[in-house]
Protein backbone atom coordinates (compact mmCIF):
# COMPACT_ATOMS: atom_id res chain seq x y z
CA UNK A 1 0.00 0.00 0.00
CA UNK A 2 3.02 2.57 0.74
CA UNK A 3 5.48 3.21 -1.55
CA UNK A 4 9.21 1.59 -1.10
CA UNK A 5 12.36 2.67 -2.00
CA UNK A 6 14.70 -0.03 -1.22
CA UNK A 7 16.52 -1.44 -3.59
CA UNK A 8 17.67 -4.57 -0.89
CA UNK A 9 18.93 -7.36 -3.02
CA UNK A 10 19.34 -5.58 -6.14
CA UNK A 11 22.76 -5.68 -8.71
CA UNK A 12 22.98 -2.23 -9.66
CA UNK A 13 25.25 -1.22 -12.76
CA UNK A 14 26.71 2.68 -13.07
CA UNK A 15 28.98 3.95 -15.86
CA UNK A 16 30.50 6.72 -15.35
CA UNK A 17 31.01 6.33 -11.45
CA UNK A 18 34.72 7.55 -11.40
CA UNK A 19 33.87 11.09 -10.21
CA UNK A 20 31.36 13.86 -10.50
CA UNK A 21 27.31 12.49 -10.60
CA UNK A 22 28.03 8.67 -11.27
CA UNK A 23 30.25 8.48 -8.19
CA UNK A 24 27.50 9.73 -6.07
CA UNK A 25 24.97 8.24 -7.77
CA UNK A 26 26.89 4.60 -6.48
CA UNK A 27 27.21 5.61 -3.14
CA UNK A 28 23.21 6.90 -3.16
CA UNK A 29 22.31 3.05 -4.71
CA UNK A 30 24.53 1.71 -2.62
CA UNK A 31 22.82 3.39 0.88
CA UNK A 32 19.70 2.45 -0.81
CA UNK A 33 20.54 -1.44 -0.44
CA UNK A 34 21.74 -2.35 -4.03
CA UNK A 35 25.12 -4.05 -5.00
CA UNK A 36 26.80 -1.39 -6.89
CA UNK A 37 28.77 -2.54 -9.83
CA UNK A 38 30.61 0.99 -10.77
CA UNK A 39 32.29 1.16 -14.28
CA UNK A 40 34.45 3.66 -16.07
CA UNK A 41 37.87 4.24 -17.47
CA UNK A 42 39.86 5.09 -14.37
CA UNK A 43 39.78 1.72 -12.33
CA UNK A 44 42.13 3.85 -8.91
CA UNK A 45 38.62 6.38 -8.64
CA UNK A 46 36.39 3.18 -9.10
CA UNK A 47 38.14 1.48 -6.09
CA UNK A 48 38.39 3.99 -3.93
CA UNK A 49 34.47 4.40 -4.74
CA UNK A 50 34.05 1.05 -3.37
CA UNK A 51 36.19 1.66 -0.63
CA UNK A 52 33.91 4.75 0.43
CA UNK A 53 30.82 2.60 0.09
CA UNK A 54 32.09 -0.15 2.02
CA UNK A 55 33.23 1.96 4.90
CA UNK A 56 29.41 3.34 4.80
CA UNK A 57 28.58 -0.69 4.99
CA UNK A 58 27.75 -1.08 1.55
CA UNK A 59 29.42 -3.13 -1.35
CA UNK A 60 30.24 -2.69 -4.45
CA UNK A 61 32.80 -3.50 -7.09
CA UNK A 62 35.02 -1.90 -9.71
CA UNK A 63 34.97 -2.87 -13.13
CA UNK A 64 37.00 -1.21 -15.97
CA UNK A 65 34.63 -0.18 -19.06
CA UNK A 66 35.21 2.21 -22.42
CA UNK A 67 31.58 2.87 -23.54
CA UNK A 68 33.48 3.22 -26.82
CA UNK A 69 34.31 -0.10 -27.10
CA UNK A 70 31.19 -2.02 -27.90
CA UNK A 71 32.07 -5.73 -27.97
CA UNK A 72 33.81 -4.83 -24.41
CA UNK A 73 30.62 -3.46 -23.38
CA UNK A 74 28.60 -6.78 -24.23
CA UNK A 75 31.54 -8.52 -22.47
CA UNK A 76 31.32 -6.55 -19.43
CA UNK A 77 27.25 -6.79 -18.91
CA UNK A 78 28.03 -10.52 -19.56
CA UNK A 79 30.77 -10.91 -17.00
CA UNK A 80 28.50 -8.96 -14.23
CA UNK A 81 25.71 -11.03 -14.99
CA UNK A 82 27.92 -14.50 -15.01
CA UNK A 83 29.48 -13.31 -11.66
CA UNK A 84 26.00 -11.77 -9.73
CA UNK A 85 23.91 -13.58 -11.34
CA UNK A 86 21.99 -11.00 -12.93
CA UNK A 87 21.53 -6.93 -13.41
CA UNK A 88 18.92 -5.72 -11.75
CA UNK A 89 19.07 -1.72 -12.28
CA UNK A 90 21.65 0.13 -15.56
CA UNK A 91 22.10 3.72 -14.97
CA UNK A 92 24.02 5.01 -17.93
CA UNK A 93 25.77 8.21 -16.08
CA UNK A 94 28.78 8.02 -18.36
CA UNK A 95 29.00 11.88 -20.65
CA UNK A 96 30.94 14.08 -21.96
CA UNK A 97 29.90 17.98 -22.30
CA UNK A 98 31.79 20.36 -23.36
CA UNK A 99 31.04 24.37 -25.02
CA UNK A 100 31.95 25.44 -28.69
CA UNK A 101 30.00 27.81 -30.67
CA UNK A 102 28.57 25.79 -33.66
CA UNK A 103 30.24 27.16 -36.45
CA UNK A 104 33.66 26.11 -34.38
CA UNK A 105 32.74 22.16 -33.94
CA UNK A 106 34.82 19.57 -35.51
CA UNK A 107 33.90 16.37 -36.77
CA UNK A 108 35.96 15.09 -34.08
CA UNK A 109 34.20 16.84 -31.03
CA UNK A 110 31.28 15.48 -32.89
CA UNK A 111 32.57 12.00 -32.70
CA UNK A 112 33.77 11.98 -29.71
CA UNK A 113 30.71 13.54 -28.06
CA UNK A 114 28.30 11.46 -29.86
CA UNK A 115 30.85 7.96 -29.40
CA UNK A 116 30.31 8.51 -25.52
CA UNK A 117 26.74 10.43 -25.06
CA UNK A 118 24.71 8.41 -27.75
CA UNK A 119 26.37 5.61 -29.10
CA UNK A 120 27.76 4.19 -25.68
CA UNK A 121 24.39 4.48 -23.64
CA UNK A 122 22.38 2.63 -26.35
CA UNK A 123 24.61 -0.19 -26.62
CA UNK A 124 24.99 -0.57 -22.69
CA UNK A 125 21.14 -0.20 -22.68
CA UNK A 126 21.64 -3.35 -25.56
CA UNK A 127 24.03 -5.58 -23.74
CA UNK A 128 21.95 -4.78 -20.09
CA UNK A 129 18.68 -5.11 -22.12
CA UNK A 130 19.34 -8.61 -23.34
CA UNK A 131 19.97 -9.94 -19.81
CA UNK A 132 17.29 -8.05 -18.45
CA UNK A 133 14.82 -9.79 -21.25
CA UNK A 134 15.94 -12.69 -19.86
CA UNK A 135 15.17 -12.12 -16.15
CA UNK A 136 12.03 -10.41 -17.06
CA UNK A 137 12.73 -7.66 -14.55
CA UNK A 138 15.19 -4.36 -15.40
CA UNK A 139 14.96 -0.77 -14.33
CA UNK A 140 17.30 1.45 -16.73
CA UNK A 141 17.78 4.97 -15.79
CA UNK A 142 19.36 6.98 -18.82
CA UNK A 143 21.55 10.49 -18.22
CA UNK A 144 20.05 13.01 -20.17
CA UNK A 145 19.66 16.85 -19.25
CA UNK A 146 17.79 19.34 -19.17
CA UNK A 147 19.72 20.33 -22.59
CA UNK A 148 17.42 17.36 -24.00
CA UNK A 149 14.29 19.43 -24.20
CA UNK A 150 15.49 23.31 -24.39
CA UNK A 151 18.64 24.46 -26.55
CA UNK A 152 21.88 26.21 -24.89
CA UNK A 153 23.65 28.72 -26.62
CA UNK A 154 27.28 27.01 -27.50
CA UNK A 155 25.97 23.30 -27.24
CA UNK A 156 24.91 22.17 -30.46
CA UNK A 157 26.36 18.24 -30.14
CA UNK A 158 25.08 17.99 -26.23
CA UNK A 159 21.96 19.33 -26.91
CA UNK A 160 21.74 17.01 -29.89
CA UNK A 161 23.60 14.06 -28.03
CA UNK A 162 21.04 14.24 -24.98
CA UNK A 163 17.43 14.78 -27.12
CA UNK A 164 18.91 11.77 -28.81
CA UNK A 165 18.77 9.80 -25.46
CA UNK A 166 15.31 10.91 -24.78
CA UNK A 167 13.86 9.32 -28.02
CA UNK A 168 16.06 6.41 -27.01
CA UNK A 169 14.49 5.89 -23.78
CA UNK A 170 11.26 6.24 -25.23
CA UNK A 171 11.71 3.69 -27.63
CA UNK A 172 13.09 1.17 -25.43
CA UNK A 173 10.63 1.56 -22.71
CA UNK A 174 7.96 0.83 -25.32
CA UNK A 175 10.12 -2.47 -26.74
CA UNK A 176 10.57 -4.06 -23.28
CA UNK A 177 7.80 -2.46 -21.29
CA UNK A 178 5.87 -6.30 -21.89
CA UNK A 179 8.88 -7.85 -20.42
CA UNK A 180 9.22 -6.12 -16.94
CA UNK A 181 11.49 -3.46 -18.15
CA UNK A 182 11.06 0.39 -17.25
CA UNK A 183 13.44 2.40 -18.75
CA UNK A 184 13.42 6.32 -18.00
CA UNK A 185 15.80 9.44 -18.12
CA UNK A 186 16.48 12.15 -15.40
CA UNK A 187 17.31 15.27 -17.10
CA UNK A 188 19.53 17.61 -14.40
CA UNK A 189 20.44 21.43 -14.59
CA UNK A 190 23.47 22.53 -13.96
CA UNK A 191 25.24 20.25 -11.43
CA UNK A 192 28.24 21.21 -9.84
CA UNK A 193 31.01 18.10 -11.08
CA UNK A 194 34.43 17.90 -12.23
CA UNK A 195 32.79 18.37 -15.44
CA UNK A 196 31.30 21.33 -15.04
CA UNK A 197 33.69 23.05 -12.49
CA UNK A 198 35.57 25.31 -15.30
CA UNK A 199 32.54 26.97 -15.78
CA UNK A 200 30.82 26.94 -13.02
CA UNK A 201 33.88 28.48 -10.62
CA UNK A 202 33.72 32.10 -13.40
CA UNK A 203 31.30 33.79 -11.43
CA UNK A 204 30.16 35.53 -14.48
CA UNK A 205 29.32 32.44 -15.79
CA UNK A 206 27.70 31.00 -12.75
CA UNK A 207 25.38 34.18 -12.23
CA UNK A 208 24.18 33.90 -16.12
CA UNK A 209 23.34 29.85 -14.95
CA UNK A 210 21.47 31.21 -11.88
CA UNK A 211 19.56 33.42 -13.98
CA UNK A 212 17.87 30.80 -16.20
CA UNK A 213 17.14 28.77 -12.96
CA UNK A 214 13.71 29.76 -11.09
CA UNK A 215 15.13 28.18 -7.97
CA UNK A 216 18.30 29.99 -7.89
CA UNK A 217 20.72 27.21 -7.21
CA UNK A 218 22.56 24.84 -8.90
CA UNK A 219 21.54 20.87 -8.30
CA UNK A 220 23.66 19.05 -5.73
CA UNK A 221 24.30 15.57 -6.62
CA UNK A 222 21.97 14.10 -4.06
CA UNK A 223 19.07 15.81 -6.08
CA UNK A 224 19.70 13.91 -9.14
CA UNK A 225 20.04 10.43 -7.02
CA UNK A 226 16.92 11.45 -5.69
CA UNK A 227 15.36 10.65 -9.31
CA UNK A 228 17.63 8.15 -9.76
CA UNK A 229 16.31 5.91 -6.73
CA UNK A 230 12.88 6.77 -7.01
CA UNK A 231 13.32 5.25 -10.94
CA UNK A 232 15.28 2.21 -9.55
CA UNK A 233 12.98 1.36 -6.98
CA UNK A 234 9.95 -0.43 -6.41
CA UNK A 235 7.93 3.13 -5.71
CA UNK A 236 8.53 3.87 -9.66
CA UNK A 237 7.37 0.47 -10.78
CA UNK A 238 4.50 2.24 -13.03
CA UNK A 239 6.57 4.85 -14.72
CA UNK A 240 7.70 3.87 -18.04
CA UNK A 241 9.50 6.10 -21.11
CA UNK A 242 9.63 9.51 -19.11
CA UNK A 243 12.12 12.49 -18.87
CA UNK A 244 12.15 13.33 -15.23
CA UNK A 245 13.67 16.60 -14.99
CA UNK A 246 15.75 17.57 -12.08
CA UNK A 247 16.13 21.47 -13.06
CA UNK A 248 14.50 23.91 -10.58
CA UNK A 249 12.16 24.74 -12.90
CA UNK A 250 14.22 25.85 -15.82
CA UNK A 251 12.37 24.11 -18.67
CA UNK A 252 8.76 25.10 -17.18
CA UNK A 253 9.82 28.67 -18.46
N1 LIG B 1 27.15 18.11 -14.22
C1 LIG B 1 26.10 18.66 -14.82
O1 LIG B 1 25.81 19.87 -14.72
C2 LIG B 1 25.18 17.79 -15.65
C3 LIG B 1 23.92 18.30 -16.01
C4 LIG B 1 23.07 17.52 -16.78
C5 LIG B 1 23.47 16.24 -17.16
N2 LIG B 1 24.70 15.77 -16.80
C6 LIG B 1 25.07 14.44 -17.24
O2 LIG B 1 25.42 13.66 -16.11
C7 LIG B 1 26.45 12.72 -16.46
C8 LIG B 1 27.66 12.88 -15.53
O3 LIG B 1 28.11 14.23 -15.62
P1 LIG B 1 29.29 14.77 -14.68
O4 LIG B 1 29.18 16.24 -14.69
O5 LIG B 1 29.31 14.02 -13.41
O6 LIG B 1 30.55 14.36 -15.58
P2 LIG B 1 32.10 14.24 -15.18
O7 LIG B 1 32.37 14.81 -13.84
O8 LIG B 1 32.84 14.79 -16.36
O9 LIG B 1 32.28 12.65 -15.14
C9 LIG B 1 32.08 11.93 -16.32
C10 LIG B 1 32.12 10.44 -16.06
O10 LIG B 1 31.94 9.78 -17.32
C11 LIG B 1 32.94 8.81 -17.46
N3 LIG B 1 33.29 8.57 -18.87
C12 LIG B 1 33.67 9.47 -19.80
N4 LIG B 1 33.99 8.85 -20.94
C13 LIG B 1 33.80 7.53 -20.72
C14 LIG B 1 33.97 6.36 -21.50
N5 LIG B 1 34.42 6.41 -22.78
N6 LIG B 1 33.66 5.16 -20.95
C15 LIG B 1 33.24 5.07 -19.67
N7 LIG B 1 33.06 6.13 -18.88
C16 LIG B 1 33.35 7.34 -19.40
C17 LIG B 1 34.14 9.33 -16.68
O11 LIG B 1 34.92 8.24 -16.22
P3 LIG B 1 36.36 7.79 -16.79
O12 LIG B 1 37.05 9.01 -17.30
O13 LIG B 1 37.01 7.15 -15.60
O14 LIG B 1 36.06 6.79 -17.87
C18 LIG B 1 33.46 10.00 -15.49
O15 LIG B 1 33.24 9.07 -14.46
C19 LIG B 1 26.77 12.98 -17.94
O16 LIG B 1 26.03 12.10 -18.74
C20 LIG B 1 26.33 14.40 -18.13
O17 LIG B 1 26.00 14.71 -19.47
C21 LIG B 1 25.58 16.52 -16.06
Amino acid sequence: MYPTFDLKGKIAVVTGASMGIGYGLAKALAHAGATVIAAARNLPALRQLCADIQQEGGTAFAVSLDVTNVPHIHAVMEQIAKEHGRIDILVNNAGLGANHPAVEVTEADWDTMMDVNLKGLFFCCQAAGKIMLKQGFGRIINMSSQASVVGIVDHAVYCTSKGGVNQLTRVLALEWASRGITVNAVGPTFTYTPGTAERLDDPAYLQGVLDRIPAKKVAEIKDVAGAVIYLASPAGDMVNGTILLVDGGWTAQ
